[in-house]
């Protein structure tokens, strides 16, 4: 959508994966504390995004939405002050059905006072959610709320969580900053894997203003490995994945922040070349040993070696098959390690991958000096 918004993908924290509806304001605020003390508001993560459950079940005389009196008193305009004082963005969510998947009142012919209300307590960010939709089309449901979002004047980015129905990368580029690709995901390899290849065909349609979203990270919730944890990372960053965070930042283990924290890997996401890496090859059994690369800017290229295999493995990949110059030298950058290798890349590359881990490097060109 251009509404001068996702020039690379969003980054942030969303409260569904771990609190569910299980949310208040007090969670809210010390998220945005914990967001800043870890430092991962200094690495990009900022906008707060508040998901289901937030407001009353019922909306008011007025006819307008209403924070749960129970657990937001205070309303959600204080809250973004709170935020937008720590230099955070706060995101706010509804549904473009009749109800929101919590059954709280939905959005859906309301679109125009629900923008203005979001707009006058400050929100930076809608998710737009796809449940009790009456049957009607998301192509026809979600752009009245991109209209009325851009008729308030607040510079609000536009979330669509229409869950993949009727393949959004088609037709959402006009419409949203990000889109659904997939059903929820859920903290499990097989969950996380089937989302990445579901995802993954949709590459071509993303880019700067508009991403494929295979939904909110999982890091960090206790269902995987922290081999897992490193793929999931590593590739939804490959893929210009949102990066929103799902776990309890105010609770993290050292392992967690450190994979959220890798600045290497954060950087392939926010590369500002914008092009969704994909998934090149998958050899082995079952096409368990996989190598997904996409392009970034300055020629350089990121290389992601994922053993999706039971077992240790190598996996290999040519220079050829990865499309770069067969006649160049690269540098070889480990994201995960923070090291150049020492020998530079001609023709072919491989390494051992442990199971269900990734390998993740940065090619880079070496331009040879010529002497005359
Ligand atoms: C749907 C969405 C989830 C979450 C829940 C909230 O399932 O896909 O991301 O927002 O609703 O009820």
């Amino acid at each position: 959508l251009n509404n001068g918004l996702a020039l690379t993908p969003q980054m942030g924290w969303n409260s569904w994966n771990f609190f569910g509806c299980n949310i208040n304001e007090t969670v809210i605020k010390e998220t945005a504390d914990a967001l800043i003390s870890t430092g991962l508001a200094d690495l990009g993560y900022n906008f707060l995004n508040i998901d289901d459950c937030w407001s009353a079940v019922r909306r008011n005389w007025k006819g307008q939405l209403e924070p749960d009196p129970k657990t937001f008193p205070s309303g959600i305009k204080a809250l973004a002050d709170y935020v937008h004082e720590k230099g955070l963005k706060l995101g706010i969510y509804s549904d473009a059905g009749v109800f929101t998947c919590q059954v709280r009142p939905g959005s859906l012919f309301h679109e125009d006072d629900d923008a203005k209300l979001f707009a006058s307590w400050g929100v930076d960010y809608l998710k737009y959610d796809n449940c009790y939709n009456l049957g009607i089309k998301p192509k026809e449901r979600y752009p009245p709320m991109r209209d009325a979002l851009n008729s308030t004047g607040r510079t609000i980015f536009y979330s669509l969580c229409e869950w993949g129905v009727d393949d959004p990368a088609l037709w959402a580029g006009k419409v949203g900053n990000s889109w659904r690709t997939t059903d929820d995901i859920n903290d499990t390899w097989v969950s996380m894997t089937t989302i990445a290849d579901m995802n993954d065909k949709w590459a071509s349609y993303a880019g700067p203003g508009g991403w494929n979203d295979p939904d909110m990270l999982e890091v960090g919730n206790g269902g995987m490995t922290y081999a897992e944890y490193r793929s999931h990372f590593s590739i939804w960053a490959l893929m210009k994945a949102p990066l929103l965070i799902g776990c309890d930042v105010r609770n993290m283990t050292a392992e967690t922040l450190e994979i959220l924290s890798n600045k290497e890997v954060i950087a392939v996401n926010q590369d500002p070349l914008g092009v969704q890496g994909r998934k090149v090859l998958a050899e082995g059994n079952g096409g368990c040993g996989q190598v997904w690369s996409g392009p970034l800017s300055k020629g350089r290229m990121v290389i992601t070696l994922w053993n999706r295999c039971s077992e240790t493995v190598t996996i290999s990949v040519t220079l050829d098959i990865l499309g770069l110059d067969t006649a160049t030298t690269y540098s070889a950058r480990d994201s995960w390690k923070h090291e150049t290798l020492e020998e530079n890349v001609t023709i072919s590359f491989g390494a051992p991958v442990d199971v269900h881990d990734c390998k993740m490097y940065i090619f880079s060109p070496i331009t040879s000096v010529s002497v005359s």
